[in-house]
């Protein structure tokens, strides 16, 4: 018997807007080849790169990874000095242009390398006119530095007398996020087997679908992809309210279109 693949079974009709990635399992990708770490985050930056394409055919506007996280900089030097310069040799703009993809980031890129900085601001700058898909990049980024971030950001608006507290609501915390510019995720792909959203997106994911595969980051592929959107569209998104209630908006959108 021939088993469907997950591409044919995705609909297109249905795809999320944005899906973030944690993308885990360089490491043990690399271990178990008998090869350096390292070289996990080279096949893992190839697998980045490879998927841009299943992502802009496929329609998913947004794709949000993380790819050096706050905690990351107490790996070790060797590890953390390779990664700085798989992001200063790997960092293609011209992939980009290829896919009409505007590159973005979040995270503290004060604490990058000039040199990496350079790179990702050329990045930002030369695709800043692409519309078919926005690639964002979190570097040297945790949610709870965000978290912080914005929180200071909404404390001197108080203090300069320009925001009452009371008038403080989700809205306000949105918009001084360093991520203020994506729209929340409707889905979360983890590889690599872990069961954890390690400080990634939290505020952005309170109502994220979570997908786990055990899958290493560098094997993912469109069809890893097709899968995870595919149980994705299995699930009912609820939002705190009851099944019937879901039936019956959705009955309502139907008629309205
Ligand atoms: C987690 O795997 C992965 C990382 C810490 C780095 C991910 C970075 C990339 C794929 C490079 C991105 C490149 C560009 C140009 C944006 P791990 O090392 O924790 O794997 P393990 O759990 O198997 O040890």
């Amino acid at each position: 018997m021939i088993e469907t693949m997950y591409k044919e079974k995705v609909d297109l009709t249905r795809v999320p807007q944005h899906i973030a990635v944690i993308m885990d399992g360089n490491g043990r990708w690399a271990k178990e080849r008998g090869m350096k770490r390292q070289e996990g985050h080279v096949a893992g930056t190839q697998a980045l790169n490879d998927i841009l394409k299943p992502v802009r055919d496929l329609g998913i506007k947004y794709l949000t990874v993380y790819a050096f996280s706050t905690e990351n900089w107490n790996r070790p030097e060797e590890e953390v000095n390779a990664l700085m310069a798989l992001l200063y040799e790997k960092l293609d703009v011209n992939k980009f242009m290829e896919n009409d993809v505007r590159f973005r980031v979040i995270g503290d890129i004060g604490r990058l390398p000039k040199i990496v900085q350079d790179v990702v601001n050329n990045c930002l700058e030369q695709t800043s006119n692409n519309t078919s898909g926005t690639l964002t990049v979190a570097l040297s980024y945790s949610s709870k530095w965000e978290l912080v971030e914005a929180t200071k950001k909404i404390a001197r608006r108080v203090q300069e007398g320009k925001l009452n507290v009371e008038d403080i609501n989700d809205k306000t915390i949105n918009e001084s996020l360093n991520a203020s510019f994506l729209p929340d995720p409707e889905l979360l792909i983890r590889t690599g087997g872990e069961f954890r959203l390690s400080n990634y997106l939290l505020w952005q994911c309170a109502y994220s679908e979570l997908y786990f595969t055990d899958t290493y980051w560098p094997d993912f592929d469109e069809e890893e992809l097709c899968k995870a959107i595919w149980f994705y569209q299995q699930r009912e998104r609820r939002f705190g309210k009851t099944s019937e209630q879901v039936i019956e908006s959705t009955k309502e959108q139907q008629v309205n279109k």
